[in-house]
Order: C-alpha cells, then sequence, then structure tokens
C-alpha cells in the first residue's frame, strides 16, 4: 500500500450522483472515511443488507464497523441535525463509539442562518435558489464575514459572551432588512449547551489524525458532497451551494496537502438529474419524460428535501468538464439500471457554437445540446454482475460515455444495493 493512496469520491453533475453508494461500497476496504465540506444540505441514501440508511453530515463509511469517520474543519455543522442523524443511525444498530470525530474548527449552523436562508430566498421571490434551507449560506457568509461560531467556541467558557455578541448583530440585521422578530438568547443558549455536553466528546484534532493515518499508511477515503456544477466558484452561479466541492476543496476542507490526495473518482448518473433552480440544458421535455420510469421507481426524489430531481440525458460536454475540474481518474458510473426501459437514449456530445463551458448563466441557459441518439436495450441490467453479461446496447452506450469523456469507467451501478454493481477496475480495492 502506497502513501499517498487514498481516494476522492466526487460528484461530476449537480449532486445526487450516488456518492453515498460508492463510498459505502469503498468503505470495506477503508480504514478512515471524511467529510471535506458542505453541511446537512448533503443526502446519501444507501441500502445494505435490506436496511435503508440516510446520511446528511456522517460520512457513509460508519456502516462498516472497523472504520473511523470524520467531519472536517470546513463543514458547517447544524448540531441538533447531527444529533439527530446520531440516533437514528444507533437506533438502526450502528455503533458510533470512538468512531466519529468532529474538527473543532468547523462552524455553527444556528436558527439565524435557517430563517435567512428562508427569508432570503423569499425576497428573491423567482430568481430564488432553490435551497435545502438549512442554513447553509447563511453559515458559510458568517464564516467568511469573520462573524461565525466555531465546535471550538461552543465548548468553551466564553460560548455565552460569543453567542450573545452575535446574536445582537444578527438580530439587528434580520429586523433591518427582513422586520422579522429577534431571537430569544437565552433559548439558543440553553440548546446549544445542551448540544455542546452531547458533542465535546466528539471534537477531535481531525487534521493531525488524519495526518498520522496517511503517515502509518491507512488510506483515507474522502466522501464528496454535493456535486462540481454546484461549487461556489466554477459551478451555475449564483445556482450553487456556498462551498468548495471539487475534489480540490478536500484538501482545504480537511487541512491536508494535495499529495495526500492519491485518486479521484467522478461519480455520475447515465442521465443527468438536477434539484433546485438554474440550468440543465439537457433537461428532458414533457413528452421525453413521460417515457422514463416515475420518480419514485427511478429514486428521483431528493433525500433532505422531498422534492423530485428535474430530470436529463446524459451531458458528456458537462461531464468532461468536470473531469478537467477535478482531475477525475476514473468514473464510477451509477443507475444504468433506470434507462432499461427506455427506447432510444441521447447524449450531448456539445453545445452548438460553444467551444468553451459557458461561464454565465445567460450563456449556459440558452445553449442548444447537440445530441447523438442510441437505440435502448429494453432489457433488465439489474442482476448483471459482469460487464461480458451487459447488453450490448447498454455496453454501446457506456463505451461512448468513456470516449467523450476521455476517462476510464471503473465501475457500473445498477441497483441501489451494495451488491447491484459491476467491477471494472479493482484499483480502488488495491489501493486502499
Ligand atoms: P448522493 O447524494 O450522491 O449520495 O446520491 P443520493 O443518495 O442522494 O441519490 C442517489 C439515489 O439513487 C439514492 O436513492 C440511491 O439509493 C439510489 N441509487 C444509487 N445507485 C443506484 C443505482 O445504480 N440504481 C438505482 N436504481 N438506484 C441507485
Ligand atoms: P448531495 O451531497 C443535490 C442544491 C440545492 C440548491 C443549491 C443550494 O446529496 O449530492 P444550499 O442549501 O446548499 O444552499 O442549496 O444546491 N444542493 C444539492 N443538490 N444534492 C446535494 O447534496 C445538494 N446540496 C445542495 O438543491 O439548488
Ligand atoms: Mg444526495
Amino acid at each position: 500500500m502506497k502513501k499517498g493512496s487514498s481516494v476522492a469520491v466526487i460528484g461530476t453533475q449537480f449532486g445526487d450522483e450516488g456518492k453515498g453508494k460508492v463510498v459505502d461500497l469503498f468503505s470495506s476496504s477503508a480504514k478512515h472515511i471524511a467529510r471535506a465540506q458542505g453541511g446537512n444540505n448533503a443526502g446519501h441514501t444507501i441500502i445494505a443488507q435490506g436496511k435503508e440508511y440516510k446520511f446528511h453530515l456522517i460520512p457513509s463509511g460508519i456502516l462498516y464497523p472497523s472504520t473511523k469517520c470524520y467531519i472536517g474543519g470546513s463543514v458547517v455543522v447544524d448540531p441538533q441535525a447531527l444529533l439527530t442523524e446520531m440516533k437514528t443511525l444507533q437506533a438502526q444498530g450502528v455503533s458510533l463509539d470512538r468512531r466519529l470525530f468532529l474538527s473543532s474548527y468547523a462552524h455553527l449552523v444556528f436558527p439565524y442562518h435557517k430563517i435567512l436562508d428562508r427569508l432570503s430566498e423569499e425576497k428573491k421571490g423567482r430568481s430564488s435558489i432553490g435551497t435545502t434551507g438549512k442554513g447553509i449560506g447563511p453559515c458559510y457568509v458568517d464564516k467568511v464575514n469573520r462573524s461565525g461560531i466555531r465546535i471550538a467556541d461552543l465548548i468553551s467558557s466564553s460560548f455565552s459572551d460569543l453567542l450573545h455578541d452575535v446574536l445582537s448583530r444578527k438580530n439587528e440585521e434580520i429586523k433591518a432588512l427582513y422586520g422579522h422578530p429577534p431571537l430569544e438568547y437565552s433559548e439558543i443558549l440553553k440548546d446549544y449547551l445542551g448540544y455542546a455536553k452531547e458533542l465535546v466528546e466528539l471534537a477531535a484534532p481531525v487534521e493531525e489524525m488524519l495526518y498520522e493515518a496517511n503517515e502509518r499508511r491507512e488510506n483515507i477515503l474522502f466522501e464528496g458532497a454535493q456535486g462540481t456544477f454546484l461549487d461556489i466558484t466554477f459551478g451555475t452561479y449564483p445556482f450553487v451551494t456556498s462551498s468548495c466541492t471539487l475534489s480540490g476543496g478536500v484538501c482545504s476542507g480537511l487541512g491536508l496537502g494535495p499529495s495526500h490526495v492519491g485518486k479521484v473518482v467522478g461519480v455520475t448518473k447515465a442521465y443527468m438529474t438536477r434539484v433546485g433552480h438554474g440550468p440543465l440544458p439537457t433537461e428532458l421535455s414533457s413528452s421525453e419524460l413521460a417515457l422514463f420510469p416515475d420518480h419514485t421507481t427511478s429514486r428521483e426524489i431528493g433525500t433532505t428535501t422531498g422534492r423530485k430531481r428535474r430530470l436529463g440525458w446524459f451531458d458528456a460536454f458537462l461531464v468532461r468538464h468536470a473531469i478537467r475540474l477535478n482531475g477525475v481518474d476514473t468514473l464510477a458510473v451509477m443507475k444504468l439500471d433506470i434507462l432499461d426501459d427506455v427506447d432510444e437514449i441521447l447524449i450531448c456530445t456539445g453545445y452548438k457554437h460553444v467551444s468553451s463551458f459557458p461561464t454565465t448563466i445567460k450563456e449556459l441557459s440558452s445553449a442548444v445540446p447537440i445530441y447523438e441518439r442510441h437505440p435502448g436495450w429494453k432489457s433488465s441490467t439489474k442482476d448483471v454482475k459482469l460487464y461480458h453479461d451487459l447488453p450490448a446496447q447498454a455496453k454501446a452506450y457506456l463505451r461512448r460515455i468513456e470516449e467523450l469523456c476521455k476517462v476510464p469507467i471503473g465501475l457500473i451501478s445498477v441497483g441501489p444495493e451494495r451488491e447491484k454493481t459491476i467491477w471494472l477496475d479493482r484499483f480502488f480495492e488495491e489501493s486502499l
């Protein structure tokens, strides 16, 4: 096992690509799994041994009892949501004892962040982003504005003074901008002191622990949240989340150097989805939508907000851009089975009269996809275990994705369960 051969699992589209399933698969041979960014806006669903698990802040790798899981310094943590997630997992039989660690650098989400998220969306009206409403954007705003409160502050004796100071400014902001009544200091203080008692045990020098793990040549699996086109800089701004969702964010998010990230796995659906507002160039028309499996069958209902995801054809031009932005080494193609009954499947190879990926929403919203048409395979792939046994049309479709994206496909997923996976390249297991 080589030092620095850890793996980052990153979404190459608009989130919900199936990162959770991929992380769960690789966790069978990983010792450490770490989340670097985002918060409980993420929703990763796993089906293991017939049970369904939903993750928002805790890395999906926690299902394997021998792993250690970390929430990094650039994650924004809603303590109430974290404690609820912990209790739900414990009730499902997952032990978290000395296995879950929380960086003291992580910023906390407070009730005023959630209120500001909602009020700001309401005020934007038709130009709203369609956020998850979890207070993620306002929390990152405070962090960058140097008025955030971190885990280290929560568990220190100066927390009550700090909260008093910050809350009085926040109450002014909420009132002046939105005419919202002030939030009660004593209530928030009481709740957060309660959370502090429970969370203090998790607080740990995550940065040092991961560095030392790497020194011992124990590799780390980095669990991405959101997707490339929700990235704060390179996503479809302003319809993005507020963190760096790219592989580069793993280093700044966890306090590690670039040499710690050995390989980058880009997770992609065999088609596209997007939840929330903003352009989706290959979005299905209503007549195309009628030919697709419904949202419940395709599991295209958001884990975090219960919203139906918008659907589109596979956009190779966009995924290729994600491959460049993340330095993807290999692709994990998910949800091939959802296309099993579709007569004709389209792939977007580019946009008319566009050479570089568009920077503005205006350009992207008016982009006209250039499509290739592929015959569907019209048979079930759900029980296929080997690439060789896939229908010929499915193999041709995957080969074309590989060709257009210019990176190899390392695994294909044909169902939400662990075993519904076709491995093409065992490099992950070898390197972990
Ligand atoms: P993530 O946010 O990237 O982890 O993805 P989500 O968990 O939010 O969304 C993916 C959804 O598709 C979940 O409900 C998964 O259980 C499900 N899923 C993952 N891979 C497959 C697959 O290959 N086939 C099918 N049918 N469902 C899958
Ligand atoms: P996972 O990790 C899909 C979207 C929201 C909204 C935008 C901004 O499950 O892939 P935010 O609440 O972050 O300020 O919302 O980002 N969004 C996601 N979409 N998957 C996610 O996470 C997402 N996290 C945020 O729908 O459009
Ligand atoms: Mg999700």
